[in-house]
């Protein structure tokens, strides 16, 4: 297979040689020779990344050869495919290893070899690029002994593309699969793109925007070549693509006079569409779908509830082992500010939960990490665990909406570690959103994590070419939730940047602070919102004040923050196992960084650490505005340690950064002196 330069980063994937002499010969003498079994064909990309990746890493042309002769070397090939692989794996391991996993092991009898094995092709590509990895991270090769299996069935990306080229919420240019209502012309970039992905492990992929608009809506009738051609792509990766689709479709594009899901007209139509895009598409991964949100059509138009409008689709999927993805962002968009009841966090729960055990067994509830909608802190959703009999995916956003929009640095890897780990209590002690998102805590056939792209065709893939470090680690925690965030920074940081320690050292650092810091000068304590209304980006603290969204703040001359308890708020705590919903309800032991969240309260009120809230608002944004200083000190100091064209873009981006955390600062600190009057204790600038 002929993996062609295409001009743009390579990312990750870049395989620049080793430095240490040592280790790269050691390296040489495990990768010059290969024994592989695989049929050496065009369609199997796990030979050519083999070959291309120690080319580059180690400067040496592999002898590929069938047979092993006792010489030292590496052998590459399915179990099953020949029985001196067979012979060198222990049942136990056979074992451990499922459908995707795969073994890596060295072995010195019969001879000196090292062993990549799976069950699969697309397991065998995972041992490609792990052993790689090990490579650039300068890991030794003399005693390996890893079986990995993937702990989530799904790990997908999902990309919010238009066919007319722009993507939404997107921050590093058009998309990278569309252009004028046509597939791009550099497929070329799809296909690298491809192999991005599957370094990572993801294995599904959404290729459109969860708001389908006209032309979208024919992506599964008219305009399915370009779905087809999209698909052989992504297929040798491993990776099944989805679509996203327009809940009324039968209408839009089926002539018929309505969507309702329990027509027979409907489910026929629909099913005659399921069997056209399988005929095609055989491998098809199934629907996303965002119904009955935000002005999106669904099920309510017909007094119809989201598990008949599910599973509707479900069953249309279901003999070719396609699946639904139901969104659960679903909310009142049209609320008045002045109704003090309505709690949008209270909304996906409330809709969703009286539906346990309702759908059919191949829809997944797709929700979003938070209750509201991506913030830089919120509470985890509620609904996780609240659904024993319902498969439940995890939603995360990888584009910096509400984060910096790959202007600012925000790695989000620390942000995604705490929501996996978060102790639902759903089966007691131990329930973490890790354990129901992976299918284990209530044994679903269907789990996983789902991430918002945030990729585009700019050369770098994501604008801040820091960004991309967001992707890795997505598709590192699908894999594996246990890995330390620290432990996939210096994964990251050593396959894109080298192994200089300084480098690695700093850019971890700075990369691992930076989402709190990203937290000190924007929206205090688990407020969220305050930034401009429609674009997101920049401080505007009564943005979405008197707006009909249901994100308000709630802050007057006296106090801030929603009253979510069940004693006197909204009883949204309640919906929280008791563990968890004892623990917000009670301001005592509400985590301070969420107290705002859960609570209204006075600016005097003190804080864990004996701060006032007002104190705290000042303190985190004179803070983060010096921490971000700090950042552009710390890149300073890799000059001439990475490539000046890197060097350079995010030097542009942290001083950019700087700006934006000043404004934020001055507009956040000015806004809470003028409505309290409490001046700050050290006296420093506040504008009044
Ligand atoms: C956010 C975002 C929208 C998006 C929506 C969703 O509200 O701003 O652009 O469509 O989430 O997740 O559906």
């Amino acid at each position: 297979m002929d993996l062609k330069t295409t001009p743009v980063d390579r990312c990750w994937l870049h395989y620049r040689p080793v430095e240490d002499e040592a280790l790269s010969r050691s390296y040489r003498q495990w990768c010059s020779r290969i024994i592989c079994t695989l049929p050496v064909e065009e369609k199997t990309p796990v030979l050519a990344e083999l070959v291309a990746g120690v080319k580059q890493l180690v400067a040496v042309e592999p002898e590929v050869t069938a047979h092993p002769d006792g010489r030292q070397g590496m052998l590459l090939g399915l179990m099953g495919s020949a029985p001196f692989i067979d012979e060198l794996v222990t049942p136990e391991e056979t074992a451990r290893m499922n459908g995707e996993g795969f073994l890596l092991k060295t072995v010195f009898q019969p001879g000196p070899l090292l062993l990549l094995t799976a069950h699969t092709e697309q397991g065998l590509l995972y041992a490609v690029f792990t052993f790689l990895r090990l490579i650039q991270t300068g890991r030794s090769l003399d005693r390996l002994q890893m079986v990995e299996t993937p702990k989530n069935l799904l790990r997908m990306i999902n990309h919010w593309d238009n066919l007319d080229g722009s993507v939404e919420r997107g921050y590093a240019g058009g998309s990278i699969f569309f252009q004028n209502n046509e597939l791009t012309a550099d497929l070329d970039r799809v296909r690298e793109y491809a192999r991005l992905l599957a370094s990572i492990g993801i294995n599904r992929i959404v290729i459109n925007n969860v708001n389908v608009h006209t032309e979208e809506t024919k992506l599964i009738a008219t305009r399915l070549a370009m779905v087809e051609k999209l698909a052989s792509i992504f297929r040798p990766y491993g990776i099944k693509l989805l679509l996203s689709i327009n809940y009324a479709s039968p209408m839009e594009i089926g002539g018929l006079p309505t969507a309702d899901p329990l027509d027979p007209q409907v489910r026929d139509w629909w099913r005659q569409r399921v069997e056209v895009i399988y005929g095609r598409i055989p491998d098809f991964g199934g629907f996303l779908v965002k119904a009955d949100s935000e002005y999106r059509p669904g099920p309510f138009t017909y007094q119809r509830n989201h598990a008949e409008g599910a599973n509707m689709l479900a069953e249309a999927l279901a003999p070719y082992g396609g699946v639904v993805i139901w969104r659960c962002f679903v909310y009142n968009c049209q609320q008045d500010w002045r109704d003090r009841t309505t709690d949008r966090a209270r909304a996906a729960y409330d809709h969703f939960q009286p539906l346990d055990g309702a759908f059919a067994s191949n829809v997944i509830l797709q929700i979003k990490n938070g209750p509201m909608d991506f913030q830089v802190r919120e509470p985890v959703s509620p609904l996780f665990g609240a659904m024993s009999a319902t498969n439940q995916l995890l939603e995360l956003q990888i584009t910096q909406e509400y984060t910096g929009q790959q202007i600012d640095l925000c790695y989000l890897a620390p942000q995604w570690k705490e929501v996996l780990d978060f102790d639902t209590y759903a089966r007691g002690k131990g329930s973490s959103v890790k354990r129901i998102v992976d299918g284990s805590l209530f044994q679903r056939p269907y789990a996983g994590i789902a991430g918002v792209a945030n990729v585009g065709d700019d050369p770098n893939w994501t604008g801040h070419p820091l960004a991309q470090a967001n992707l890795f680690a997505f598709g590192r925690l699908c894999w594996n939730p246990d890995l330390t965030a620290e432990e996939i920074t210096e994964e990251w940081v050593k396959a894109t940047f080298g192994s200089d320690p300084e480098v690695s050292t700093t850019l971890s650092r700075m990369l691992l602070s930076s989402w709190r810091i990203y937290e000190n000068y924007t929206a205090p304590l688990g407020i969220g919102w305050m930034v401009n209304p429609g674009f997101h980006y920049g401080p505007n603290v009564d943005g979405y004040e008197y707006s009909q969204w249901g994100t308000y703040h709630r802050a007057d001359w006296q106090g801030i923050g929603v009253d979510r308890t069940m004693a006197s708020g909204t009883g949204y705590t309640g919906q929280y196992f008791p563990e968890n919903a004892r623990r917000y309800e009670d301001v005592a032991t509400c985590p301070d960084e969420l107290i705002l969240f859960f609570h209204h309260l006075p600016y005097t009120h003190q804080l864990k650490d004996g701060k006032t809230i007002i104190q705290h608002i000042y303190d985190t944004h004179f803070e983060g505005v010096e921490q971000v200083k700090e950042l552009i000190q710390n890149w300073g100091r890799l000059k001439g340690k990475v490539d000046e064209e890197r060097f350079r873009q995010v030097e542009e981006r942290l001083n950019k950064q700087l700006v934006a955390a000043e404004e934020w600062r001055d507009v956040i600190n000015t806004y809470f002196y003028r409505k309290t009057g409490i001046p700050d204790q050290h006296r420093r600038t506040i504008y009044s």
